[in-house]
């Protein structure tokens, strides 16, 4: 096979959809929009979730994308071969357009075409749904597979541990799927192994999920209005696999970052496991703190939500820094090899440069500073250990003194194969602050987009709060972020100074105004041209994709959005804002609630 590198495989993964009918959409944020329940996009089915459940896509049925994604439950594996905290999907969905038979005939033909892939067919394997109460077994994508060429031999039917995907959270679509698999050629570990079995023969390359499921809150599943295809193949990892290089450190996404590294710190990244793992968390971290920042709707490091995930993963780069003697101001010279490796994909990534090496630099000061004392004071608490657990205040007190992530407390307590009483901690921090990091880390793991109607009458309610702080404070203020939960809107918007409490009044009255007047919020798709001449509000930073869906309401706002949302104002209740702060730098933070 072919060298091939992360340019042409993103290439060619589009080019095929497009022959095959599908849109190319841009990638969306990382940061999920009014998703009360994810911080991050953590697959390319995340930012189409309510096209999935049956709203209208404005660029059609068949849809292709590169998906940046940030996964932070495994942070603790990086540094092994394949684990990363962030990553690109390759995928395409049907909306209620094909189905099985198109999906597997396509993904067998990329695989294997010696026009694309090129992987010989002999090298492949695939699981499909064993069958349970919930959905039958999937005799037809058996059959599908082996049509397609794929002896009975390698299709294995798994149970719904290994092939059922999703939902992403707690509630959302879902379904059984269809996986596909380099066999490594290896002997098989025994008489039963299958692609079940992590004895290393198999390897995932490609996921075909057949979302034909609702999960709802009391865990039942409600079939789809629509059938759809979601797929995601990791870019990194198929690019190990295409190029027979054992780690994703080995390919040419980390090539010039990895070489900055050496000549930063004089070591050689293979020279020994401990600084080769240094180098690899080192390299994960900045990349996905590059992103991070620099994505269309960057954030800054925090003590919440994703800005504390932000603060963590930058923090953790610098303590392993430490370990292979990277000079203090390195992890910018590391995040701009990335911009350029990543920009003409990404070009948000080249927009944000300065951004991305000043809060880099700002946060590697802070921390190494209080790095060198944090540490003194972790084996001064050790050495004065009681018990083999280092209880909450103890751990809060690195936290709160030495900026120490309880998670970096917890890795090196792990070191020493001590444990750190989390609860405690948590109950410290709560003490000491209202917005606890546990209550992030509850949603971190909970589920995806709630469509309550709750919810999405407060996602109108943020349309028109943003249009009268526009009228109110100023036309060039726009939205920095929004959260939503189903009791309250959370909206970031840059304005330099702490709003009066006339001007709260008035934003208030003129949304409740507008709630008043009944108004019908009405939604229209047009291309981005369009909305823009229309002077709707929006990122207009879309690379391929072409129409938007834009919503209005009355004269008072328009803006290019995905939805959904109230049907009338007059559903909306009344508006009150209960708090207004400081977010970061030159960005204020509104909380307000339906009532
Ligand atoms: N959503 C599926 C996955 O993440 C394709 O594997």
């Amino acid at each position: 096979m072919e060298k091939i590198t992360s340019e042409n495989l993103r290439e060619k993964f589009l080019r095929f959809m497009e022959s095959k009918g599908h849109k190319i959409i841009p990638s969306a944020s990382l940061i999920p929009e009014n998703d009360p329940t994810v911080l991050f996009t953590t697959a390319g089915m995340h930012p189409l979730v309510p096209y999935l459940l049956g709203q209208k896509h404005p660029e059609g049925t068949r849809l292709t994308d590169v998906q940046k994604c940030v996964r932070t439950g495994d942070i603790d594996e990086v540094g092994d071969d394949s684990h990363c905290t962030f990553f690109e999907m390759l995928g395409n969905w049907s909306l209620g357009d094909y189905f099985k038979k198109e999906a597997i005939s396509w993904s067998f033909e990329f695989l294997t075409s010696p026009q694309y892939l090129g992987i010989d067919k002999n090298r492949l394997a695939v699981s499909v749904f064993a069958g349970d109460e919930t959905a039958p077994r999937d005799e037809e994508s058996a059959k599908l597979w082996e049509e397609a060429g794929i002896p009975k031999e390698r299709i294995f039917f798994l149970p719904r541990k290994n092939n059922w995907w999703g939902p992403a959270g707690l509630t959302g679509p879902c379904g059984p799927d269809t996986e596909m698999f380099i066999d490594r050629g290896y002997e098989k570990c025994s008489e039963t192994c299958s692609p079940a079995c992590d004895c290393g023969k198999y390897i995932e390359i490609w996921n075909d999920v057949f979302m034909q499921y609702f999960k709802n809150a009391e865990g039942k599943y409600e079939p789809l209005k629509q059938k759809n295809v979601d797929t995601g193949m990791g870019l990194d990892r198929t690019l190990c696999i295409l190029n027979g290089v054992k780690s994703v450190y080995d390919t040419d996404l980390f090539e010039t970052a990895k070489a900055k590294t050496e000549e930063l710190t004089g070591k050689k990244y293979d020279e020994s496991d401990e600084v080769k793992r240094a180098f690899r968390i080192i390299l994960d971290h900045v990349r996905t703190a590059t992103f991070m920042i620099g994505d269309q709707k960057g954030i800054t490091p925090s003590n919440v939500d994703q800005g504390y995930v932000l603060r963590r993963i930058i923090r953790r780069a610098v303590r392993f820094g430490r370990n292979i003697s990277l000079p203090q101001g390195s992890l910018s010279k590391i995040a701009e090899c990335f911009i350029e490796k990543y920009k003409n994909i990404y070009p948000e990534l080249a927009e944000n440069r300065e951004k991305i090496i000043s809060e880099l630099d700002k946060e590697e000061l802070k921390f190494s500073k209080a790095l060198v004392g944090g540490l003194k004071e972790f084996e001064k608490v050790i050495a004065h250990l009681d018990g083999d657990t280092i209880d909450g205040k103890t751990a809060f007190h690195l936290y709160d003194t030495f900026g120490f992530p309880v998670e970096i407390t917890k890795e090196l307590a792990a070191e020493k194969g001590i444990k750190v009483d989390e609860k405690g901690f948590a109950a410290a921090l709560e003490e000491h602050q209202q917005n606890s990091k546990a209550g992030s880390e509850q949603r971190f793991k909970c589920g995806l987009a709630d469509t309550e109607a709750q919810t999405v009458n407060l996602h109108t309610a943020t349309h028109l709060l943003h249009a009268a702080l526009k009228k109110v404070l100023s036309a060039d203020v726009n939205q920095r972020g929004s959260n939503i939960t189903a009791e309250r809107l959370r909206f970031d918007f840059n304005f330099p100074r702490p709003m009066t409490k006339e001007e709260i009044a008035e934003v208030e009255k003129l949304v409740n105004e507008v709630i008043a007047k009944k108004i019908d919020v009405t939604r229209e798709e047009m291309t981005v041209a369009e909305a823009k001449a229309q002077g709707a509000v929006g990122l207009f930073d879309s690379k391929y994709g072409e129409r938007v869906t834009v919503y209005t309401i009355g004269d008072f706002s328009k803006e290019i959005c995905g939805g959904p949302h109230a049907k009338n104002t007059g559903d909306l209740g009344k508006f009150v804002i209960t708090k207004e702060q400081s977010s970061s730098s030159g960005v204020r933070r509104i909380k307000a609630e339906l009532h």
